[in-house]
């Protein structure tokens, strides 16, 4: 069976930055051990004001073809995954095309063109299609460009604020991939649930509190339903187990829960069994709350175990360090955790080929996703190829005032005039609309 996933991948980040603990939490009257000990991030990415998805997606996917020596014609489709449209009819994708003809001799009128929308699932949902696109046999030798760009943007006030970020992942799906090998198996958690949503509206309604519990409860339904076709999990199955990742703080509760599952029944609960118990089974309790009082109990007792720390630092903690300086950026949020997991590894010169990863996308709406991934062997190069470090490094530091301007810059509602912060250079821009209300971009030398 050919091996189908991704081949390769390049991020683009918005190119300001918000200190979270230092310029943020300040004006609003909070601690800075909030972000950095509560929710988990150090910063958030924004947009300059000629940056947009547009531009952030077409950017990494110019930095993605460049490097790899491809053409237009190497590319099957194009597939976009945003929940941050500027439009109901004509996708982004078009658009991102567009950018990238300006520079080829070639173009991308063979290519199937699409947008995908379930809120931050949509970027694994694109894998997705790319991933049977191929399996089916349509692509006639040729690969597959998901690219994942979003501008997290909340209502200013809004808890989800300090969430927030902007950035864009581009990856290329093809067979025989270098980088990771997607599995067949997969699991789903999906109900409809209104805990974030953007009814026609640019900023999203949140229920924040209630989001996090939904967040879990499917993501519980997807491991259920992965198991139900791959077998039993257990921590010792996968090297790293990046998650969809809206702020790390998320990602601790999901990692606690998601090791209590794994390790029922198993070696790792029996021999833990004299430290803290062993978890307890519904049947043994005479009602649901005194059940849930013994779970709370028994979580609190296992997140301080060796072992479940031990675990913890090796699989989860190594894919939040690029999410902790960049917020969430939606759709492309799972594929930087990936990212960052192998980052780690290359900068720990671990060798990781043949290994396995889990991965637990999620889109609030709601749906979770749970895969395994084999990393593959030219994982290195391609993770050696990343500027990752020096995009991060080259951002404006905005101050509290210049976020408001940024903001306000990116609203759709508002008319504002903001001078850019930083200078484009080699990369595409946006310049103005045209006759039809249509976005215009260039590209800038
Ligand atoms: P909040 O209510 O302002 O924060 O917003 P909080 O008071 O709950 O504090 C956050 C954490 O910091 C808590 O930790 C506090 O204890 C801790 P926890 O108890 O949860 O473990 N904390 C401190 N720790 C140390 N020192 C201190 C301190 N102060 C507080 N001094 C909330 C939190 C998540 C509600 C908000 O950020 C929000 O609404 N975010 C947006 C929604 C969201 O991200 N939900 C996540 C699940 S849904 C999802 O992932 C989908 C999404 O990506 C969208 C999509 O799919 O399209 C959002």
């Amino acid at each position: 069976m050919t091996a189908v996933g991704i081949d390769a991948v390049e991020i683009w980040t918005g190119k300001l930055v918000l200190d979270l603990p230092g310029t943020f939490a300040p004006v609003k009257g909070e601690e800075p051990e909030k972000y950095t000990k509560g929710i988990g991030l150090e910063a958030s990415s924004f947009p300059d004001v000629y940056e947009d998805i547009v531009t952030m997606g077409a950017n990494a996917a110019k930095r993605l073809m460049e490097r790899r020596g491809l053409t237009p014609d190497d590319i099957g489709r194009i597939d976009v995954a945003t929940e941050s449209s500027f439009d109901n009819s004509k996708p982004v994708s078009t658009y991102i095309a567009g950018c990238l003809e300006q520079l080829y001799e070639e173009d991308f009128h063979h290519a199937n063109k699409g947008e995908r929308k379930f809120a931050c699932i949509a970027g694994t949902q694109s894998l997705d299609d790319a991933y049977n696109w191929i399996k089916a046999g349509r692509n006639r030798g040729r690969s597959a460009l998901v690219i994942a760009t979003d501008t997290a943007l909340y209502e200013r006030g809004d808890p989800g604020e300090a969430t927030q970020g902007a950035g864009a992942v581009a990856m290329l799906i093809s067979e025989d991939p270098d980088l990771v090998e997607l599995s067949t198996e997969q699991g789903y958690g999906s109900a409809d649930e209104t805990d974030f949503l953007k009814p026609n509206q640019q900023f999203p309604s949140v229920d924040g509190k209630r989001s996090v519990q939904v967040y879990l409860a499917r993501m519980r339904e997807a491991l259920e339903d992965y198991e139900s076709v791959a077998g039993d999990t257990h921590p010792d199955d996968f090297e790293y187990i990046p998650f969809h990742t809206p702020f790390p703080g998320m990602v601790r509760k999901a990692a606690l829960l998601g090791y209590r599952h794994m390790t029922r029944d198993t070696d790792v609960e029996a021999a833990m069994a004299d430290e803290i118990g062993r978890q307890p089974r519904e049947a043994d309790f005479g009602s649901w709350d005194e059940f849930e009082a013994a779970i709370r109990d028994y979580m609190d007792a296992l997140k301080k175990t060796e072992s479940y720390r031990d675990w913890y630092a090796r699989a989860i903690e190594p894919t939040l360090a690029i999410s902790e300086q960049v917020g969430n950026w939606y759709t492309g949020s799972v594929h930087i955790a990936r990212i960052s997991a192998l980052k780690n590894a290359a900068e720990a010169g671990r060798s990781l080929s043949g290994d396995r990863m889990l991965v637990g996308s999620y889109g609030s709406g709601a749906q979770a996703e749970i895969h395994a991934e084999t990393v593959q062997d030219g994982w290195l190069d391609e993770i050696d190829a990343l500027n990752i470090d020096a995009q991060l490094d080259r951002r404006y530091d905005l101050s509290y005032d210049e976020y408001e301007q940024v903001h306000d810059a990116h609203n759709h509602e508002k008319e504002t005039e903001v001078e850019e912060f930083t200078a484009p250079e080699d990369e595409f821009v946006f310049t103005g609309w045209g006759r039809m209300n249509e976005r215009k971009y260039e590209y800038v030398e």
